[in-house]
């Protein structure tokens, strides 16, 4: 059912994506340029390696007061979700389990895309409003709730990327021919997905 959903999702995308090749909009006209200011302000992406980090850090200790100003209204005071918000705490061991618990602590690979996240989309409805160390802060809240870092631990730039997720090894590569092991790939007679 889901798989035929997925392709009648397919096909509206390809008779959409057709109808406006076939009217080839002219956007000559239509906004300007962003400014080297603009593209600033917005390209704040932090990868995985956390390259893009700013400087600034904070404690699990400055976390625990701006999440209960900030964040607790739809997260819960411990992070422990409502129905306006997912959790954002717990689920250690569940992952293989049949009800698993997905959370930054739980699921999440890495430290750094967690600081990106709450960076760029947190707190919703004033996304972008924290500071950089407001973020370090937080993120290092969060990790300490998950039992991650220590209360003391101080987040930067250097140390968020050092630590190591639960999760980290468990997702699988997204070319299937990196995982070497055959029967970890799951091949079967000779044959590889
Ligand atoms: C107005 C409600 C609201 C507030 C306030 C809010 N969040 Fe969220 N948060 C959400 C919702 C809804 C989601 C899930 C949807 C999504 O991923 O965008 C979410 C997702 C998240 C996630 C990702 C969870 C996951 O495992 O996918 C993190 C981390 C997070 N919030 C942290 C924070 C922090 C830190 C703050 C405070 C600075 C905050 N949020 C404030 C509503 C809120």
């Amino acid at each position: 059912m889901r798989c035929f959903y997925r392709l009648l999702v397919f096909l509206a995308a390809l008779a959409a994506g057709t109808a406006a090749w076939a009217q080839a909009p002219n956007y000559k006209n239509v906004g300007r340029a962003p400014t080297p200011d603009e593209i600033q302000a917005w390209d704040k992406a932090v990868g995985p390696a956390g390259r893009e980090l700013p400087p600034g850090s904070g404690t699990a200790k400055e976390g625990a007061e701006i999440f209960v100003e900030k964040c607790a209204v739809c997260h819960g005071p411990a992070g422990e979700g409502s129905n306006m918000a997912p959790r954002l705490v717990g689920g250690k061991g569940t992952l293989t389990t049949p009800q698993p618990v997905l959370t930054i602590g739980s699921y999440w690979a890495f430290a750094t895309t967690g600081f990106d996240f709450i960076n760029k989309g947190m707190p919703r409805g004033q996304e972008g409003s924290l500071k950089p160390d407001q973020v370090y802060a937080l993120t290092a809240f969060l990790l300490y709730k998950n039992e991650i870092v220590k209360e003391t631990d101080v987040l930067d730039a250097k140390t968020l990327v050092a630590v190591k997720m639960p999760n980290r090894n468990g997702f699988i590569p997204q070319q299937l021919d990196e995982i070497h092991d055959i029967k970890k790939r799951g091949c079967r007679l000779g044959h590889c997905p």
